[in-house]
């Protein structure tokens, strides 16, 4: 028996190839959707699949969410349109250019400000709408990148990790009053973001980490990752130690 019901839920986001997997996920089981992403045309499209699909109820609204304030407009939007939430889903974010974010200030800026700023500035609002509520569930997408820093993309590994230690105080806040927070934590997964990249057989389908999702949000569970054998690679890597950890090249 889930613990929590998803049949309202806002996802922020939601042209993101995870997101649109989660939410077609809850569309086959009739939720009611509320999505919020910044290309409007994209954000329609994944409107329409998801109506055919079997949504009950598919509200949009187009922001910017690299803003610490469109939130401001769309969040009260999302309560009038969609009733009482149950969940919100949390998955924009950006990879950005690793090596540019080297020596390139307003490039970390983006990173970090799409990636963890904004999302910590929208949750003001939205975990004080939760903790009124005394219920339901609160779902952000960090990464794996996000428990060590290693050279290779620390800056987006920051903006992960803060949005770690974040969750971590908004998930024992909110414990009191009956709400969870869900860290998802995915290795590397074969979407957009990654298109660029090697594939190899660590990467995982969108599909199969949005199940993963959807799974951990009913459960209410507190950090996930997908999939689960992410969890015994970044044991190792954590226990490393840094004098060690430094010379390596990754
Ligand atoms: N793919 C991986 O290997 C991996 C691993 C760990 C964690 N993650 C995380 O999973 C989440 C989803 O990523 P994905 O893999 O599904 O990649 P994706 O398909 O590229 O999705 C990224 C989403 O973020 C949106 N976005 C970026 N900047 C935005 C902005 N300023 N305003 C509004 N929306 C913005 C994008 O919008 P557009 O559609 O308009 O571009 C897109 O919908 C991200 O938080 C990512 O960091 C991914």
């Amino acid at each position: 028996m889930p613990k929590h019901k998803l049949d309202r839920t806002v996802i922020a986001g939601a042209t993101s190839a995870i997101a649109r997997e989660a939410a077609r996920v809850l569309a086959r089981r009739n939720a009611s959707l509320f999505l919020v992403a910044r290309d409007a045309n994209k954000l329609e499209a994944v409107a329409a699949d998801l109506r055919v699909l079997g949504a009950r109820a598919v509200h949009t609204a187009t922001a910017d969410l690299a803003s610490t304030t469109a939130h401001e407009q769309w969040w009260p939007e999302a309560l009038a349109l969609l009733g009482e939430p149950d969940a919100i889903l949390i998955a924009h974010g950006i990879l950005g250019d690793a090596g540019r974010a080297r020596h390139d200030a307003a490039h970390t800026a983006e990173i970090l400000t799409t990636n963890f700023l904004s999302a910590a500035a929208m949750l003001a609002p939205v975990s004080t709408w939760f903790e009124q509520r005394r219920s339901g569930v609160i779902a952000v997408i960090g990464s794996v990148a996000g428990d060590r820093g290693r050279q290779s993309n620390y800056v987006y590994g920051a903006s992960k990790g803060g949005l770690d230690v974040f969750l971590q105080g908004l998930r024992n806040r909110l414990f009191h009053a009956g709400v969870d927070v869900v860290t998802i934590k995915p290795g590397f997964v074969d979407t957009p973001m990654t298109a660029h990249l090697p594939k190899s057989p660590l990467f995982a389908s969108p599909e199969a980490v949005a199940r993963g999702i959807v799974k951990a949000m009913e459960q209410g569970r507190d950090v996930v990752y997908l999939p689960f054998f992410w969890r015994w690679i970044l044991w190792v890597v954590k226990l490393m130690p840094e004098f060690v950890f430094k010379r390596l090249k990754t």
